[in-house]
């Protein structure tokens, strides 16, 4: 009996630790922080300000290139309110966000306060949410409310470039997480990824809201993914828009899910799926979640981010 149960337990490891694996490249880890520059004034395309390196990731005063593109922002989200860093500094004044953040721009507001009590209250514990958790502690109610109302009123961006590719740069994970291209060049086969890269490297490490992403993502997935998000595939999951919308763009309290930063859908799904992320409405994702292999996530999230948001 001992025998069997332990041939039982050898037979059945291999999947378990395959299910509870997170794919890397979906969760880049910020590297240790270099030193950062307090003399070079930089400026962006557009803009008249400038800025050093320091002041452009400084978590309590990030920059805002082009103030007139956006309402006022409440204080929360202009300049953080200590220990909560600014909102604007990872999702930017326009809401737009980085891809390894994610997008607010015009989500609900019920949405993204429940969201802020989830990341509070351990309903979301993702492997990139533990900036976010500490940030939702800190928070008042009354301002959890003012960053919601202002990102629900933005409208958001069309800021990722889907593009189907056997093989990308090769990349690093450089400053806030995010990929760069790597200086010596080469290419190398992308697999079954999502690789994001900026559309222009120096814009990105300055935050700047004009300029974009452009998300590489295997051959065929586009087509592969509206299948599934349109009709299910063969039982796989459940069609999308009988929750998020006809047009996928949001119903009620329910998230539009368009444009959204491709690797952060992925992680969302694959969150939900190994109970990383829970919580009263992430309930009814449960059975939309529960068969999908990576690859079905990954062509998904390419589907979803190639259609406007
Ligand atoms: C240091 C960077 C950082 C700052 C500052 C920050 N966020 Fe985030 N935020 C993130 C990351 C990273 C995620 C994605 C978490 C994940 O993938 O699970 C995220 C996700 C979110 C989400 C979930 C979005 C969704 O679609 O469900 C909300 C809501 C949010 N942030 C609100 C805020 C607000 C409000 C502030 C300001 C008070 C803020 N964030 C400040 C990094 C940040
Ligand atoms: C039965 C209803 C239902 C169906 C069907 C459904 N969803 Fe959802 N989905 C939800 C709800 C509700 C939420 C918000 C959860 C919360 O508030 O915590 C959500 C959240 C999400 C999120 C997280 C968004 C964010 O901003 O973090 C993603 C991604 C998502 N759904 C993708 C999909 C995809 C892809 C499909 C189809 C394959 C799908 N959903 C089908 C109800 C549904």
């Amino acid at each position: 009996m001992k025998n069997l149960a332990r041939v039982l337990a050898m037979a059945l490891l291999p999947g378990l630790a395959l299910a509870a694996e997170n794919p890397d490249w979906a969760y880049p880890a910020t590297p240790k922080p270099a030193p950062l520059d307090s003399v070079v004034q930089k400026q962006v395309p557009g803009s008249a300000k400038k800025y050093t390196q320091a002041q452009i990731d400084d978590g309590f005063n990030p920059p805002d290139w082009f103030p007139d593109e956006h309402p006022p922002m409440p204080e929360i989200v202009a300049t953080g309110r200590k220990p909560a860093r600014a909102c604007a500094l990872c999702h930017l004044p326009t809401g737009d966000g980085h891809p390894e953040s994610s997008s607010l721009a015009g989500l609900p507001v019920l949405y993204l306060v429940r969201q802020m009590a989830e990341f509070k209250n351990g309903g979301r514990k993702g492997v990139r949410a533990n900036a976010m958790i500490d940030i939702a502690k800190a928070m008042s109610d009354a301002d959890v409310r003012a960053a919601s109302e202002y990102f629900a009123g933005l409208k958001p961006g069309v800021w990722t470039k889907v593009v189907e590719t056997a093989t990308v740069p090769k990349t690093y994970v450089g400053s806030g997480a995010m990929r760069f291209a790597a200086p010596e060049g080469g290419t190398e086969p992308l697999g079954n990824r999502i690789i994001v890269l900026p559309q222009d490297a120096a814009r990105a490490h300055s935050r700047d809201p004009h300029s974009g992403f452009i998300d590489y993502v295997p051959v065929g997935s586009i087509a592969r993914g509206k299948a599934l998000v349109a009709g299910g595939g063969s039982g796989q999951t459940v069609p999308c828009a009988i929750c998020h919308g006809a047009a996928l763009k949001g119903l009620g309290e329910v998230p539009g899910i368009t444009g959204r930063p491709p690797i952060y859908v992925v992680r969302q799904l694959n969150d939900m799926q190994n109970g990383n992320r829970t919580g009263s409405l992430a309930e009814l994702m449960k059975a939309v979640v529960a068969k999908l292999s990576i690859e079905d996530m990954v062509a998904i999230a390419a589907y979803l981010g190639s259609l406007e948001p």
